[in-house]
């Protein structure tokens, strides 16, 4: 299985870090595409790949993020960007949940970034949160970038604008949520050569560990979820997303 978005590089997982990926080999997760977020995220992230072969990077700047990229410019970014492992930029995009970072901001390094996607032709890993107008606005200006949105959370009216776009989605833990009604009518209504599987560690867990800190181990309780919604079997669900992953990223 492959997890195409998690942070291993975050504070939660540096006790263990080294038996967690041990039990990642063990347990058959063929690839995991690592987000950075910040500037200091991408360094962990980068070097996390170079020490594990099954590991790729994505590097970019999440918009609450974005103030590093207004005093510091692309620069130090595109040097990550052009590392061997670095399989996608992200997470970038557009949080409008939180007000930390002013939309304009945010608006013009989302561009930025996949100016620089397109430049080096690297695929995107969209985050999106209360913005989803905004975000695929911003990506109609940008035909020739594509990608996927991590943690799908818009409607199936917006799933049809994304997938008219060219881009495919990812669907985590929340889909185990039995209120997350709209994002189960998504997975089951998402065309097969779309679809991927992520965990976003160390948040939202699946059900049962729900609350607890996630990690790509429980990608099982996604991919089963998934096939029950779809009528098909988990395998079969392991084996799309993992030729959708493969095509998209280039984790050989
Ligand atoms: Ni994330």
């Amino acid at each position: 299985m492959i997890d195409v978005h998690a942070h291993l590089d975050d504070a939660r997982f540096r006790s263990d870090l080294q038996e967690l990926l041990e039990q990642l080999r063990a347990a058959g997760i063929r690839r995991v595409l690592n987000s950075g977020s910040s500037h200091a995220s991408c360094r962990k992230t980068l070097k996390l790949a170079a020490e594990n072969d099954f590991i790729y990077a994505a590097v970019g700047i999440y918009p609450h993020d974005t103030g590093e990229l207004e005093q510091n410019g692309m620069e130090e970014l595109e040097k990550m960007a052009r590392c061997p492992k670095t399989a996608a930029i992200g997470e970038i995009g557009l949080d409008y949940y939180y007000d930390t970072v002013a939309r304009p901001i945010q608006q013009k390094w989302f561009h930025a970034q996949l100016e620089l996607a397109e430049r080096l032709r690297l695929p995107v890993v969209v985050h999106s949160r209360d913005a989803m107008r905004d975000t695929l606005a911003i990506l109609r200006e940008h035909p020739r970038n594509t990608g996927i949105f991590h943690c799908y959370s818009g409607s199936v009216e917006s799933l049809r604008e994304v997938l008219d776009l060219g881009w495919s989605i990812s669907i985590g833990g929340v889909v185990t949520f039995k209120n997350a009604r709209v994002l189960r009518e998504v997975a089951a209504a998402v065309p097969a050569d779309r679809l991927m599987l992520e965990t976003d560690s160390p948040y939202l867990a699946p059900t049962p560990y729900r609350g607890k800190r996630n990690s790509p181990l429980y990608l099982p309780e996604i991919a089963a979820e998934i096939a029950a919604l779809r009528g098909i079997t988990p395998e079969e669900v392991e084996r799309i997303t993992d030729e959708n992953a493969l095509r998209m990223f280039k984790m050989a």
